[in-house]
């Protein structure tokens, strides 16, 4: 457990009518990256975020923003995201025909680059395109709404791809995303999870937002 972890906290579960203002109140609380998540109602079934909204939120953080694009022909989108303020653009490789190229592009833009993997999708289908990614983001629920429950087979898949990264000395970060809460933290750290996005542990009725990211550092000793 050498590198900190990082939190991302996920803005799906925020009050989209006060933002800025929850952006803000993260940011404060110690997040590391604000995690955006892009849903177009076809590659899942929901809408959700487009590139304006991160241009708003990129006035209010100077934290890394961590799009995470759930979107058929990702391709189409990355210029714009790009603009609006994206330091990290992740696309699903269940998405992408041409996923070097596209991952290119996107370092091409000045973006972090990174790719997501549903549940199902196995790790053999990023072994080549590992070098050339910042980011591997390891879904922990199928992609599509906020609030659902961790799949626990997921921690086998962490632990095998931290050491795909560790014996072939890569840095990408290994991202998990899809119900994390501070109970599971420990957990996928332990896994060898490095960035762990958080929407309903973090933003909900039961703590304020800097009680719930206390409570998810703490768990995990990040
Ligand atoms: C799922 C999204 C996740 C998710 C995180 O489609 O990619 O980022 O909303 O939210 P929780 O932590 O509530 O599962
Ligand atoms: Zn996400």
């Amino acid at each position: 457990m050498s590198d900190k972890v990082k939190l991302a906290p996920s803005i799906l579960s925020a009050d989209f009518a006060r933002l800025g203002e929850q952006v803000v109140a993260a940011a404060a609380a110690g997040a590391d990256y604000i995690h955006v998540d892009v849903m177009d109602g076809q590659f899942v079934p929901g809408i959700t975020i487009g590139d304006g909204v991160v241009r708003a939120i990129r006035l209010h953080t100077t934290l890394p923003l961590d799009v995470h694009l759930m979107v058929d022909s990702p391709e189409r989108q990355i210029e714009s995201f790009a603009q609006a303020g994206a330091d990290i653009i992740s696309v699903h490789v269940e998405a992408c025909t041409h996923l070097h190229r596209l991952v290119t592009q996107i370092k091409g833009l000045n973006v972090r680059a990174g790719v997501a993997l549903n549940p199902s999708t196995s790790l053999e289908t990023i072994r080549e395109i590992l070098p050339f990614v910042d980011l591997v983001l390891v879904m922990t629920v199928n992609p599509g709404f906020g609030g659902q429950t961790f799949i626990p087979q997921m921690l086998d898949k962490i632990a095998c791809l931290r050491e795909l990264l560790d014996e072939r000395e890569l840095k990408a970060e290994l991202e998990v995303d899809g119900g994390i809460n501070a109970e599971l933290a420990p957990k996928v750290v332990q896994a060898g999870a490095r960035v762990l996005v958080a929407g309903a542990a973090v933003f909900n009725d039961k703590e304020s937002i800097s009680q719930a990211i206390e409570r998810i550092r703490a768990s995990c000793g990040g």
